[in-house]
């Protein structure tokens, strides 16, 4: 039996996050240059959201670009928004076709303009699908959303529309790039790396965590269930005792 049919459909997480991590090395292995890899790591990337919109799950965020990959060399940062603006155009018509909706995270706002109006497109082409939510990290890093969102929520403490003694979790949630998104409860990360890369630091407070040696173009629905397999096999306690919570 395929690891995919031994899923517990009744136990899917609601939310999977990845770290797409390995496209350089995958590349290297055959001597081929780093944006080799990216392009099939596209490949990958419409593998698992395939995969993911077939099992159910409500939401899957891709950490496409970090804040720090602007510090990669010019000619790869060009390739990755070159071939960003090219998928999202060519897979519009596939978003659809599986009722997906797409949505970023992330300081899009600085992104290059031809970048901004194909996501723009995009999402609203997309914005009415009812099924799986793929969401975009694209010049995103954990540390920018908690400063913007502390930023924001010290405005409006000077503007005396908040007190600082009443500031709740979920001001502080309002205030995030993540905000009416329900946290991960599985992040995973390929390529053999056990780091979690500024990636959503305070929405993974309770998330699984699952590394896989495999590159991310090698990623396939057999790893992604592999993955989901190893979530359902785990206690969840959120603090409490094995006892509480069985
Ligand atoms: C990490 O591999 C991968 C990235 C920084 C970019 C991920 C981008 C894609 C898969 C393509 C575009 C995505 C979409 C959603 C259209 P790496 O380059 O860090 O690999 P390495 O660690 O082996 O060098």
């Amino acid at each position: 039996m395929e690891l995919i049919d031994q899923i517990d459909r009744s136990n899917i997480p609601e939310h999977i996050a990845i770290i797409m991590d390995g496209n350089g090395r995958w590349a290297k292995k055959q001597g081929k240059p780093r944006v080799f890899g990216h392009k099939n790591g596209v490949k990958a990337v419409r593998e698992v959201t395939e995969g993911c919109a077939e099992l159910g799950i409500n939401y899957l965020t891709l950490y496409a670009f970090s804040t720090e990959n602007w510090n990669r060399p010019k000619i790869e940062v060009t390739a990755l928004m070159t071939l960003l603006v090219e998928t999202i155009k060519s897979e519009v018509k596939t978003l659809n076709k599986n009722n997906i909706r797409l949505e970023t995270i992330g300081n899009t706002e600085a992104l290059p303009e031809k970048s901004k109006k194909a996501l723009r497109n995009a999402i609203a082409e997309t914005k009415d699908n009812t099924g799986l939510c793929l969401i975009l990290a694209l010049n995103y890093s954990a540390k920018w959303d908690i400063m913007q969102a502390v930023k924001s929520i010290a405005q409006k403490v000077e503007d005396q529309s908040l007190h600082a003694d009443s500031i709740t979790e979920s001001d502080f949630e309002s205030a995030l790039s993540t905000k009416n998104i329900p946290d991960p409860e599985l992040l995973i990360r390929t390529s053999g790396e056990s780091r979690i890369s500024n990636f959503l630091l305070w929405e993974i407070a309770y998330a699984e965590l699952f590394f896989t040696s495999v590159l991310w173009p090698d990623f396939t629905k057999e790893h992604l269930a592999k993955a989901i397999l190893d979530f359902q096999n785990r206690e969840r306690r959120f603090g409490k005792t094995s006892e509480q919570v069985q």
